[in-house]
């Protein structure tokens, strides 16, 4: 691929050995992918498993970085972070699951990696949903791997990015460029699916479980081809698109849905598709839905040990929905809910005493972190207050990794706020 002379000079090591690693990993990526050039993204969204993993994982990610970051002084464009393992600093979560002091200090030293990432320059987001916080224009390229961002900023922002890796974002992040291919082409983004919904489906009524099992159906056909919703309210609010298009990127690798009449390439399905015909068609009704809601759920128990909410983080609007239905409730004293999300987003929930009203009712607001990570024994093994066994969530994501990554250890189930929240409440509330 053809570079310029400052990216050769960065390329044989001019700038030091941890730009040059970078540029071996990004024209090795354009060989690959058949792109002519690097071009320059405005941000890269970082996902470093070094310090959101634990144990041996995070030590060989970590590995890696020190080869990236190796001789750089300061990122060479602005940078978002993905989540952490846990967050050491926070007292409650701490208190509520009966974490001893060892356990938190040994996890303190792995995510303390991520400091090495904020003298850098990167913005300490620490969030999968960097768009509530970085907004991004139309047109802008970006860098940055973390499959929330990307169906996200591609879809609703209309930004163009493709759906990368851990190293790539990162090298990306040291070195300012990025390949282009793919999302970075305007003549790659129309729609090869388009899903249409079955009549009687009502989407103004939909729970985000019911937008959630939508996306996770759509993804498992779609893989990484491009996606075009019709049939869906125009008024969908940007934490509703999230809820719906996460998905698409867990049970397969969507970097980019339209929804027709919402999104800012497609005001129409003919803008969406491009001119063309759609190489599949899919119709969505109660059925698939039901299918996805029993494929997520492997538990009969109706009750739960812990609800999550916020995979990935939940925006204002959702924990204040979620705040109102649990208002003057309690869970059970050996029960626990968790609501991800971003410091930020945190700091406006407490003004408004919605993080008071959750934590009356037994629950938490968790920021930084995946909510779902530190307890998963495929992650770590470590004695709490309360054994979990059984999560409930209204997030396919959640259901899916937590299920996943425990082996199939830790039982799902999988439904609404309401029903998450019935789960974990104490008998008459
Ligand atoms: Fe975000 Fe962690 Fe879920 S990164 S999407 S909260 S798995």
């Amino acid at each position: 691929m053809y570079l310029t002379k400052e990216e050769e000079r960065m390329l044989e090591g001019e700038f030091g050995s941890g730009v040059a690693y970078s540029m071996r990993v990004l024209t090795k990526l354009g060989d690959a992918m058949d792109a002519e050039r690097m071009i320059k993204p405005v941000s890269s969204h970082i996902v470093s498993l070094g310090y959101q993993g634990y144990g041996d994982l995070a030590k060989w990610c970590k590995d890696l970085d020190e080869k990236m970051l190796d001789d750089v002084k300061q990122f060479r464009i602005s940078a978002t972070t993905n989540p952490k393992f846990f967050k050491p600093e926070d007292k409650k979560l701490i208190e509520k699951f009966g974490m001893s002091s060892s356990t938190v200090e040994e996890i303190r030293e792995g995510v303390n990696w991520s400091k090495k990432f904020e003298d850098l320059g990167a913005i300490p987001a620490y969030t999968c949903t960097p768009f509530f916080v970085y907004p991004i224009r139309k047109g802008e390229h970006l860098a940055g791997a973390e499959s929330v961002a990307v169906v996200m900023y591609n879809s609703i922002y209309g930004a163009m990015l493709n759906r990368e890796t851990g190293p790539t974002a990162l090298s990306s992040a040291v070195t300012g460029i990025t390949p282009e291919f793919g999302m970075h082409k305007p003549e790659n983004r129309y729609a090869r699916v388009q899903v249409d919904l079955d009549k009687a489906l009502k989407p103004k009524e939909f729970t985000r479980a019911d937008y959630s099992a939508l996306g996770y159906y759509v993804g498992k056909i779609a893989m990484d081809r491009n996606v075009v919703f019709t049939g869906l309210p125009k008024d969908m609010s940007v934490g509703l698109l999230k809820t719906l298009l996460a998905p698409l990127g867990v049970s397969g690798a969507v970097m980019l849905a339209h929804v027709v009449g919402v999104t800012p390439e497609a005001p129409t399905l003919d803008d969406a598709l491009m001119g063309r015909k759609p190489e599949e068609k899919i119709e969505v009704g109660k059925e698939q839905l039901e299918e996805m809601y029993g494929m997520l759920t492997t538990t009969t128990e109706d009750k739960a040990d812990i609800a999550i909410f916020g995979c990935p983080h939940a925006p204002l609007e959702e924990i204040n929905e979620i705040s109102q239905l649990v208002n003057g409730k309690k869970i059970r004293d050996d029960a626990s809910f968790l609501i991800g999300t971003a410091e930020p987003i945190k700091v406006l929930a407490d003004r408004m005493g919605l993080t008071n009203t959750i934590e009356k009712c037994g629950g938490l607001i968790v920021t930084d972190i995946c909510p779902h990570l530190f307890f998963n024994p495929g992650f770590i093994d470590i004695e709490l207050k309360h054994s979990i066994n059984t999560v409930a969530t209204d997030c396919t994501k959640c259901a899916h990794y937590v299920s996943g990554f425990s082996g199939g250890k830790i039982k799902m189930k999988y439904g609404s706020v309401e029903s998450c929240i019935n789960a974990i409440a104490k008998r008459g509330d």
